[in-house]
């Protein structure tokens, strides 16, 4: 089953993506995962990225496309993957499919994450991240039972630079602007489902579940 997450910054995307990727066993390929491992070991790729990515701008696509290219290709991803950010504007999209059609394969399903605007601002101002094992936390909703270290591994957990108040502005206006339009590219293919991204974590994994295989979302 090839699937995308599609959703605003904080939608939960994330999240959601790591539980769906252990209940089907096929890879979550997040693109701001990808880059953010290549900022840390400052290779060029990240380096370039990094500029983009503390404005809240998109990554040129130039950048994104053949990354996510080449990981769709490798053998954990036969069966299927779980696209986490990616595509995020039209032309994206459009490369994806040439991609897939030229691997005889396709995209099965759209999950649209809906969130408002404000629980999106609580939920990124709030994020902590583990710099070692990437676990999310949240100082309201999950906090880590010792402040500043990971419950898995006992690493540092950090703030995004994205994170901080006015980036997180800038990326919801480039979410509205440049990839809000795959909600109609998707839907005029019959592959988008919107999915309430409001509850427990769980209840939002039966919603998509439920999208998924084609029961009802209540
Ligand atoms: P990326 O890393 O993809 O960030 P994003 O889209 O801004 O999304 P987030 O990761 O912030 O949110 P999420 O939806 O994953 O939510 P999460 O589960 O973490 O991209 C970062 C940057 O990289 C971009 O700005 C761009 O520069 C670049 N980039 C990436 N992909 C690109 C592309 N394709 N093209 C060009 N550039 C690209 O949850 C958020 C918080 O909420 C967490 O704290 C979590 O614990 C909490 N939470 C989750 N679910 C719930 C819930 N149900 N209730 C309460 N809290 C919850
Ligand atoms: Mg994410």
């Amino acid at each position: 089953m090839n699937l995308i997450l599609l959703g605003a910054p904080g939608a939960g995307k994330g999240t959601q993506g790591k539980n769906l990727s252990e209940r089907y066993r096929i890879p979550q390929i997040s693109t701001g995962d990808i880059l953010r491992a290549n900022v840390r070991s400052k290779t060029p790729l990240g380096l370039k990225a990094k500029e983009f990515m503390d404005k809240g701008a998109l990554v040129p696509d130039s950048i994104v496309v053949g990354m996510v290219s080449d990981r769709i290709r490798e053998e954990d991803a036969e069966k299927g993957f779980i696209l986490d950010g990616f595509p995020r504007n039209i032309n994206q999209a459009e490369v994806l499919e040439a991609t897939l059609v030229g691997l005889g394969k396709g995209i099965d399903r759209v999950i649209g994450m809906e969130v408002e605007r404000k629980e999106l601002v609580r939920r990124l101002s709030g994020r902590r991240v583990c710099r070692q094992c990437a676990e999310n936390y949240h100082v309201i909703f999950s906090p880590p039972m010792n402040i500043g270290t990971c419950d898995k591994c006992g690493s540092e957990i950090y703030q995004r630079d994205d994170d901080k108040e006015e980036t997180i502005e800038a990326r919801l206006a480039v979410y509205e602007k440049e990839t809000l339009p795959l909600v109609d590219y998707y839907s005029k293919k019959s592959l988008y489902s919107p999915v309430d991204g409001i509850g427990t974590v769980d209840q939002i994994t039966g919603n998509i579940v439920g999208a998924i295989e084609g029961r009802s979302n209540t």
